[in-house]
């Protein structure tokens, strides 16, 4: 048990309100590290696990560029020795409709804010000669295009490459950068994509969760503890030997 205690390490959360945020933070947290959450606001799930574990709340609104500039220079200064890089949207287009509006929503927070977020992680480990884990949520929707999910799919396509540049750079720094690529996992998101689904393709709602459960190899979408319990692996010291990997959570969906 001791090579999953993360006692003594500072671990920033984004987008540690949501569904898969709120999850990895009781993880870490439950797992000894000092989590500092952040997100544009507490959500109820964040608020009941800062009553059980200590968990610092920082509000940020990523796709506001002082605010991102002030998450960067607060992770870089107070020091990050696990990231996890989660906050994202999701949005629904084809090429015939998915216009540039959506593609600098999509793409600042999904690309550009997890860049920089990640960046001043870096900048800030490095400062300090610590070595550290990153860990970048990415996607299935990543490993290929979807015919009405254009922009999402290609900022988590951007996210599996920006992963493996970042590998290959901090390496020798003893830092470690990793993707994960959940599957369909029921969260906060998924109620927005199984409803945009109803209204592009004239379901009910409801329909496309039970289709897209029933389609999966293990029969169910994933929850958020899914996720969490990778993330756990890949910010521990059992995950030593690995860097610059995208690892799919997702019941079988994606086999590579
Ligand atoms: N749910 C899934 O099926 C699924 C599948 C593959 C990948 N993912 C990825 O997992 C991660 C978490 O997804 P989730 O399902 O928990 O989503 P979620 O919607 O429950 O959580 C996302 C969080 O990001 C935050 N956020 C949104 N805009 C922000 C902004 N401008 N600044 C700061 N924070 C902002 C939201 O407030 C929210 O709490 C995302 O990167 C998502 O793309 C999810």
């Amino acid at each position: 048990m001791e090579a999953v205690s993360l006692e003594g390490r500072r671990a920033w959360v984004t987008g540690a309100a949501g569904g898969i945020g709120a999850a990895i933070c009781a993880r870490l947290a439950e797992a000894g590290a000092e989590v500092v959450a952040t997100d544009i606001a507490m959500s109820d799930a964040l608020a009941e696990l800062a009553s059980r574990v200590p968990l610092v709340f920082k509000p940020f609104d990523l796709l506001v560029d002082v605010q991102l500039e002030a998450c960067a220079d607060d992770i870089e200064r107070s020091g990050a020795d696990i990231l996890v890089n989660n906050a994202a949207r999701f949005d629904m287009g084809s090429v015939l409709d998915a216009d540039l509006d959506q593609y600098d929503r999509v793409f600042g927070l999904n690309v550009r804010a997890m860049y920089r977020v990640m960046q001043a992680a870096a900048r800030g480990l490095v400062r300090r000669k610590r070595e550290g884990s990153i860990i970048n949520l990415a996607s299935q929707a990543g490993r290929r295009g979807e015919a009405l999910v254009a922009h999402y799919c290609a900022s988590k396509a951007a996210v599996i490459s920006y992963t493996q540049s970042a590998a290959l750079a901090l390496a020798p720094n003893g830092i470690r950068v990793n993707a994960l690529a959940p599957g369909v996992v029921d969260t906060p998101m998924w109620d927005r994509v199984d409803a945009l689904f109803a209204r592009h393709e004239n379901l009910e709602i409801g329909e496309k969760k039970r289709e897209v459960a029933a389609a999966n190899p293990m029969g169910r979408m994933g929850n958020p503890d899914d996720v969490a319990r990778v993330a756990l692996f890949l910010a521990s010291d059992l995950a030593r030997y690995v860097t610059g990997q995208t690892l799919n959570v997702d019941g079988g969906n994606v086999l590579s």
